[in-house]
């Protein structure tokens, strides 16, 4: 048993010939326990295969500045593992291949991925690890295809990511919006108000299920289950006859009433995606002009995103790093890593981006909700 595993230990560590420097950037949307993952693949890579790490700052953007690149050593990832955010920066408007910036009040695009392939062979990278989610991957999947080495990480606080049993930064998220349920509860039921909050999700309810069930909402309002006033006023009004005269709703930003569309806020900057956002607002007008009851909106936004990392991220992330730093040992080029439970596992990038993890609207979950009376609005 004991030779076996030296076996094993053995074959993953013995790095490709060609391996000596490779390159890392944390792109889209941040999220609690991307320094881990950073923290992670650099200890592997420097500590134990004796590579050289270079970071790119504010994702593929550091691609294609050679301002901004610096070398990631052991001592520049120390201490922060517990630290929220990226210490790479990250961006959610650098596609190389789709590059827009604002000039003179006009929006401009171009194509700059030749640029970007050019620079990687010029800095004598022999891989590159990609921290993303779905879109970031998509861009990494893109340039796998043109022959850069690209290792993939999954990165999204909104849990959507098919590939992987969870994503690392959805357990900080979910802590976040079921702490912030339980200070409203407390006010909501002080005032006999009702309480809109509105949390991420744009195309998955994750986070709006599980801090509902764990922050005992009344209503939930998901992306993936189209919804209706008059049903939500309707849980309202049965809640307050059985004597109740306070109500949580939680709605995720991405959820839609029936047969309309999602909320989405104006912006004059180039942002990608779209901007989310409002759903709380307009359903705090809708209900009072509807039921003899002050409501509230709570709009959650980036403290899903910000701060430290709970253990299990930190966990998750670190040995998403790792795993990062022994799948180009082996060659595995063109996969992410990802955790199916209770192995950290490679699936094909080609395989991964596109494919997102929904809640089943007829699923255990939601029925759990369902029979303890919580209301969808369908
Ligand atoms: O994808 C993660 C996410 O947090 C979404 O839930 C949200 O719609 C989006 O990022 C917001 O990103 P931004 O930082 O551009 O506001």
């Amino acid at each position: 048993m004991a030779e076996q595993d030296t076996t094993r230990r053995a074959a993953v560590a013995a790095p490709r010939a060609a391996v000596c420097r490779i390159g890392v950037l944390t792109g889209g949307g941040d999220c609690p326990g991307l320094n881990a993952v950073l923290r992670g693949l650099v200890k592997t890579a420097v500590g134990r295969f004796g590579w050289e790490v270079l970071g790119f700052e504010d994702g593929f953007d550091g691609l294609l500045d050679p301002q901004r690149v610096q070398p990631l050593t052991l001592d520049a990832v120390r201490g922060i593992l517990p630290r929220g955010g990226t210490i790479l920066g990250t961006t959610n408007r650098s596609n190389p291949f789709d590059y827009v910036w604002k000039e003179g009040g006009a929006i401009r695009r171009a194509d700059r991925s030749a640029e970007a392939l050019e620079r990687f062979r010029a800095l004598g990278l022999d891989a590159l690890v990609v921290v993303g989610g779905d879109g970031t991957l998509a861009i990494a999947e893109r340039f796998y295809r043109l022959g850069m080495p690209v290792v993939g990480v999954p990165k999204t606080i909104d849990n959507d990511l098919s590939a992987t049993d969870v994503t690392f930064g959805y357990q900080t998220a979910l802590q976040t919006a079921t702490e912030a349920i339980d200070r409203l509860h407390t006010t909501a039921e002080s005032h006999h108000r009702v309480l809109v909050v509105e949390v991420m999700g744009r195309h998955a309810g994750w986070i709006a299920i599980e801090s509902g069930l764990a922050g005992g909402a009344d209503v939930i309002l998901l992306p993936e289950i189209p919804f209706t006033v008059e049903r939500v006023v309707a849980a309202l009004e049965a809640r307050r006859q059985r004597g109740r005269g306070f109500s949580i709703v939680v709605a995720a930003e991405g959820a839609a009433p029936r047969g309309g569309a999602q909320f989405v806020q104006a912006s004059a900057a180039p942002t990608s995606p779209t901007r989310l956002g409002g759903i709380a607002v307009w359903l705090v007008a809708e209900i009072e002009a509807r039921m003899d009851v002050e409501a509230r909106a709570v709009v959650l936004g980036h403290l899903q995103r910000g701060g430290s990392p709970v253990a299990f991220d930190r966990v998750l992330g670190t040995r998403f790093g790792a795993a990062a730093a022994r799948l180009i040992a082996a060659g595995g080029f063109g996969h992410m890593v990802a955790l199916q439970t209770p192995r950290i596992v490679p699936v094909p990038l080609a395989d991964a981006v596109g494919v997102m993890k929904r809640v089943p609207p007829d699923g255990e979950l939601v029925e759990t909700a369902r029979g303890l009376g919580i209301a969808f609005g369908d």
